[in-house]
């Protein structure tokens, strides 16, 4: 708990252009700052920042908000998080009382990171103050051209040849050797502990805040069998895939080049930094992850892979671009002379050759692949057909309309064939994958069937009015209120629309929509916003939004009649492999569906673009907003039907005479909880409160 006045206090001292400032690129303009939005893909600024007003808003995609809330929102902090981040960025003391979990993850933290400091200085020490590192390491370091300063600067260090030296000082100094052990520093064979880094050249691996978090370390033998590194494992403080080497010291760098060189050697980071250019990270020997471009994009959109001269690690490489291009950032590829590496390169041409290289030699990630992948085909007709598809599969993960247009046109120049072409190909491929998913869905579908019609039989029967009693007494009355209070929610939100009291902002809602209708207009809504885009559930992570949404509402279809048309005519260009959007049924269908559809995206655009916040709900672990919201909307759905049939089911039961007919009900009926059980489960995790 932090105290109200603290809370002002932070509030009051934030400077927000400073806060966002940290994450997003911003340029001043009169007394107001702009940048690309963080929220939503744009190419040109609609995002602003008053120092004055002490807000920030998106012109474009509607967010806006304090300090707090652009932490809560771009970090996905909580709202305590978020304070406390700020206190320790504006140096407010915070008296508050901590959880005892939270104090128990924080102290853990807390003295993971003390003995990695422990280790960090001791590799330091190794390095500058023993004779062997001295003799050893610090010649090697110096035979590559390191200068001491940026030894320094990242954090350089040795690991004695003995095995015992970070033991025995450890052990001097009473750290705690269990954590040593855990930070992966010591290891413990047969009862005999020892040092894991031995004789090796040692890299510190920081987090965002420069504090060191794990270590690579790099042999100095010849001999082949060992390997070149050997690093720290994931724990606490480290998490390989969140991580790019060299980023604290880069961010800056990253953001005033408005551009982030990505190289594969740690090496490589230190070499370019030491020559001037600071705005480099490595991913270490991993291919990116998701995570890691997320944190290159807090910095900038425009990303530069520098690859070496050999040929045989590029192809592998371009496998994990995809993924950058998919996160909407701007890839260039630079392929150094052949046998050179980004350090070696550097330390040979120095900062200006190094920029010469780079300007004339980028090439726009998509040419370039094209370029390699029909390079590699020659003359071969089917090799020259599946790069081709291979270059679209490429194009298709654009999620600009406009950018993919433009690459399709230039493409289509590069591999010379037409655009009509590939944008056939382009849909053929959505088309395929498409049946693909259907088929998937469809196999999920039988089991769930099954799963339903279970019989019931005289054992089972006892726990399932068990179960029924409960789910009367507790589950019912209050997952309804819970699961279902966002319609209620939304409901109140378009009250306040249709009242005035934002009326000029929103259009009216004439109609007040039903529950169902609400819920059955909100998922034509995202059907039409992220039909195209992949659902990332865990069993099938590329279905896309379209086949889920449209598979999922098949056994309970709508109940509005104009409802039902749209779902029909998205069905029927589904069935042709295209995924109508929303001009689509602006331009093509006729006036009645046309306007409706215009109605239904005109006024929920605003509550959608805060839909979490309005519905208490925030991203899990890398789920996409528009992801969740479908889940979200479908499971909501679902519940509202289920609910329906149960009260149907319930008025049958009471009007029945026949008992066996009651049997057959009252099992539907026990059928129809548990399934309402399983939907409010679902919707439950996904609410935070
Ligand atoms: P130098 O050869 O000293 O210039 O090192 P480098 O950093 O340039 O290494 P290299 O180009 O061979 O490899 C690039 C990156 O891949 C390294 O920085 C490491 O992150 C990673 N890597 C290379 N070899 C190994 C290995 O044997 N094990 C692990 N875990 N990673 C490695
Ligand atoms: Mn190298």
């Amino acid at each position: 708990m932090i105290p109200e006045r603290t809370v002002q206090q932070i509030i009051e001292t934030a400077q927000v252009e400073e806060v966002v400032g940290d994450f997003v690129s911003l340029k001043k303009k009169g007394s107001n700052y702009m940048a690309c939005c963080p929220f939503h893909n744009e190419k040109t600024p609609s995002f602003s920042v008053s120092p004055s007003k002490g807000i920030y808003k998106c012109f474009g995609c509607g967010e806006a908000g304090n300090s707090v809330k652009f932490l809560m929102e771009h970090e996905q902090m909580s709202f305590p998080d978020a304070l406390r981040y700020l206190a320790k960025k504006y140096n407010i003391e915070i008296e508050e009382i901590e959880t005892e979990e939270g104090k128990q993850d924080r102290q853990v933290r807390e003295s993971l990171m003390i003995v990695n400091q422990f280790a960090l200085s001791h590799f330091k020490d190794n390095l500058f103050k023993e004779d062997e590192g001295r003799s050893v390491a610090l010649s090697y370091f110096r035979s590559r051209g390191f200068t001491e300063d940026i030894i320094q600067k990242f954090e350089l260090g040795y690991s004695l040849e003995s095995g015992r030296g970070l033991l025995k000082s450890a052990e001097e100094k009473a750290y705690n050797i269990d954590l040593a052990k855990e930070l992966g520093l010591v290891r413990e064979r047969e009862g005999r502990k020892y040092d894991f880094f031995r004789g090796r050249v040692m890299f510190t691996i920081h987090n965002l805040s420069g504090k060191p978090i794990a270590f690579a370390g790099r042999t100095l033998s010849n001999d082949k069998k060992q390997p070149k590194y050997i690093n720290s494992p994931e724990t606490e403080l480290y998490n390989k895939s969140q991580v790019l080497y060299g980023m604290h010291l880069a961010k800056r760098g990253i953001r005033k080049a408005d551009n982030c060189f990505l190289v594969e050697g740690y090496t490589d980071v230190i070499s370019l930094h030491q020559a001037g250019i600071e705005n480099v990270v490595a991913a270490s020997g991993t291919s990116l992850t998701e995570g890691q471009i997320r944190l290159v994009k807090r910095y900038s959109p425009n990303i530069t892979l520098l690859f070496d001269g050999d040929a045989a690690g590029v192809k592998a490489a371009l496998r994990g671009v995809d993924l950058v291009l998919e996160q909407g950032l701007n890839v260039k590829v630079v392929l150094l002379p052949e046998g050179e590496d980004p350090d070696s390169f550097v330390r040979a041409q120095g900062k200006s050759g190094f920029d010469d290289y780079i300007s004339k030699e980028a090439k726009d990630f998509i040419f370039f692949k094209a370029g390699l992948l029909l390079e590699e085909a020659a003359n071969d007709p089917i090799q020259r057909a599946k790069a081709i598809k291979e270059v679209i599969r490429t194009l298709s993960k654009i999620p600009d309309a406009i950018q993919r247009s433009l690459y399709v046109r230039e493409c289509a120049r590069l591999l010379q064939t037409s655009e009509q072409l590939i944008i056939e190909e382009m849909n053929k491929l959505k088309a395929a994958e498409l049946k693909k998913k259907q088929a998937v869905a469809d196999r999920r579908r039988i089991q769930v069937e099954r799963a339903k019609t279970r019989p019931l039989n005289e054992a089972n029967i006892d726990d399932a009015n068990f179960a029924l009693m409960q789910l009367e007494s507790d589950a019912y009355e209050h997952f309804e209120e819970d699961a279902s209070g966002f319609v209620h929610r939304i409901e109140h939100e378009q009250d306040k629309f249709s009242n005035g009291g934002r009326a000029a902002e929103g259009p009216s809602i004439a109609k007040r929509p039903t529950g169902i209708d609400h819920c059955e207009k909100e998922l034509i809504r995202v059907l039409l916003e992220h039909g195209d885009k992949a659902m990332g559930l865990e069993e099938d992570p590329e279905e896309l939004v379209a086949v889920h949404i449209i598979t999922e509402i098949e056994e309970i279809p709508f109940q509005n009649a104009d409802f039902k048309t749209i779902v029909g005519l998205y069905v029927a260009e589904l069935e042709e492999g295209k995924i109508p959007n929303v001009n689509y049924f602006l331009h093509q269908v006729e006036g009645r569906i046309n306007k409706l559809v215009i109605d239904l995206l005109a006024s929920p655009y605003e509550l959608s673009h805060n839909w979490e916040k309005k519905h208490g709900i925030f991203l899990r672990g890398g789920a996409k907003r528009y992801q969740l919201e479908v889940g979200y909307l479908l499971n909501n759905y679902k519940l509202k039907k289920v609910n329906q049939m149960i009260d149907e089911n319930a008025r049958v039961i009471q009007s029945s005479e026949d008992a066996k007919e009651q049997q057959t009900l009252l099992e539907a009926h026990l059928r129809l909880l548990a399934w309402k059980k399983e939907l409010s489960a679902k919707l439950n995790m996904d609410i935070v409160r």
